[in-house]
């Protein structure tokens, strides 16, 4: 287990610039106009922190300890002032309705209740602060993706961390009682990768 978690921070760290090329413009859209300081669930090996202005002061929530390396050396390449916490989102101890902005990216996917972990998100939120996600998700009932997703699921979690395929991820946001919630649904351009649909969005308080 704690070698596989070392193999998924490394693997994370070495495919930073092909998340970039999927990922990035739409990140830097809206990653913009971020306050000084966020707080970032899941923060692997810092995929995000090159989309921060520097100088942003991030708190991230990042349980895997083979991933703190990685964190540190990607705060100090882009500038971030950074303290981790190794909690799990789910035992997050931020105060309620004190944090401006949460960044979770890929992270929903792994955490063992995906539930708790966002009305966490939504409690330290303060009035009118912004939960931006991004987040692969289960394909459409019935579809021969989601039956791929399905059949590769118990192989997939092993591999990746306890990554699965098959959450319902938009509809355990958009139950967590938001003020307002803006989510795009994409597919990536291989379709037939089994992490292929995503969504991705900015939920209010
Ligand atoms: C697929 S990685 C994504 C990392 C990063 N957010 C990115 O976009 O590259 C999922 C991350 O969630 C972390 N994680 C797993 N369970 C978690 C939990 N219960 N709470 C917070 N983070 C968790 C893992 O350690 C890992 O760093």
């Amino acid at each position: 287990m704690v070698m596989r978690e070392g193999l998924n921070g490394w693997l994370l760290y070495r495919m930073e610039g092909v998340m970039d090329r999927i990922y990035g413009a739409r990140k830097r859209a809206v990653y913009g106009g971020l306050p000084g300081t966020v707080v970032e669930i899941g923060a692997g090996a810092g995929a995000n922190f090159r989309y921060y202005a520097p100088g942003t002061r991030v708190i991230a929530i990042e349980p895997n300890r083979a991933m703190h390396p990685y964190l540190w050396a990607a705060a100090r390449r882009r500038g971030i002032d950074l303290e981790i916490r190794s909690i799990p989102g789910e035992a997050s101890d931020l105060p309620d309705n004190s944090v401006a902005a949460v960044v979770g990216t890929l992270v929903l996917c792994t955490v063992a209740d995906p539930q708790q972990v966002v009305a966490r998100i939504q409690r330290m939120l303060a009035p009118g602060g912004r939960y931006i996600f991004l987040e692969h998700v289960a394909a459409l009932p019935g579809t021969p993706l989601r039956g791929l997703q399905e059949w590769m699921q118990r192989g997939w979690r092993w591999c990746f961390d306890g990554c699965h395929l098959n959450r319902d991820t938009q509809h355990i946001i958009q139950a967590a009682g938001f003020a307002r919630v803006d989510m795009d649904c994409f597919v990536m351009r291989s379709r037939w990768m089994p992490f292929a649909p995503h969504i991705f969005g900015v939920a209010e308080k």
